[in-house]
């Protein structure tokens, strides 16, 4: 579903050119569960929003269910992004005055459901993340681990195939850490795609896949039971 074939993204400062990603090739199919590893400046941040349509490659192909990314515009990238992919970030992204049931709601009121099937839905999200009793708190009123919670409850309120996950557990206490790494566990044998990037070996243990970056290149990609 996911294929990168030679992959490249130069970023320019000014006249420098930064190479954050170098010749990437990979595929990854529907329903695998993987981890990226690899130091600071890598380029797994970069690989995350290649694979997300959140930017195009500079070089190579990239195809999603076989439909080639490289020249699509904004509008189309936004269409597939909104469709299919549920992003998480270390930071949470929350909308601080909101609710954890708005924040969830969120990205169904861009697709314009109606009020009250959004709410169930959201409510629904939020059951399944263990957070059903925390519906009106707002993020302020909720742990790391809880804030984490709501934003895999918001990425996945459009029923997304792929979760793309970018240091989800970097700010959290390891229990807490493990509680999200357990969700993401469940979205994967609930066949999602799940792709998590992350600095620590006890969460890549638990994927089946482990891809290690290095200077832009990717220099493993190891199967884990
Ligand atoms: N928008 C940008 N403009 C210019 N250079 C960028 C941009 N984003 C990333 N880079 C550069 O590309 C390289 C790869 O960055 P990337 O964010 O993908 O690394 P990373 O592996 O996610 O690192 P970290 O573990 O610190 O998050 C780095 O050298 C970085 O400075
Ligand atoms: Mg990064």
């Amino acid at each position: 579903m996911i294929e990168l074939e030679k992959v490249s993204k130069v970023y320019r400062m000014g006249t420098v050119p930064v190479v954050a990603l170098d010749g990437v090739s990979v595929e990854i199919a529907a329903g695998e569960f993987v981890s990226v590893l690899g130091p600071s400046g890598s380029g797994k941040s970069t690989l995350m929003h290649l694979i997300g349509c959140l930017d195009t490659p500079s070089g190579g192909t990239y195809r999603l269910d076989g439909r080639r990314v490289e020249g699509l515009k904004r509008n189309d990238l936004a269409e597939i992004r909104n469709r299919k992919i549920g992003f998480v970030f270390q930071n949470f992204n929350l909308l601080g005055y909101a609710t954890a049931l708005e924040n969830v709601e969120l990205p169904m009121v861009y697709k314009k459901m109606r009020g009250r099937e959004r709410k169930s839905k959201a409510l629904e999200l939020l059951g399944l993340v263990g957070l059903g009793d925390r519906a009106v708190h707002r993020p302020s009123e909720l742990s790391g681990g809880q804030r984490q919670r709501v934003a895999l409850a918001r990425a996945l309120a459009n029923d997304p195939e792929i979760i793309l996950a970018d240091e989800p557990t970097g700010n959290l206490d390891s229990q807490s850490g493990r509680e999200i790494v357990q969700l993401f566990r469940k979205l994967h044998q609930a066949g999602k795609t799940v792709i998590v990037v992350t600095h620590d070996k006890t969460i890549a243990a638990e994927t089946r896949r482990v891809l290690n970056l290095f200077d832009g290149k990717l220099v493993s990609d190891s199967p884990n039971h």
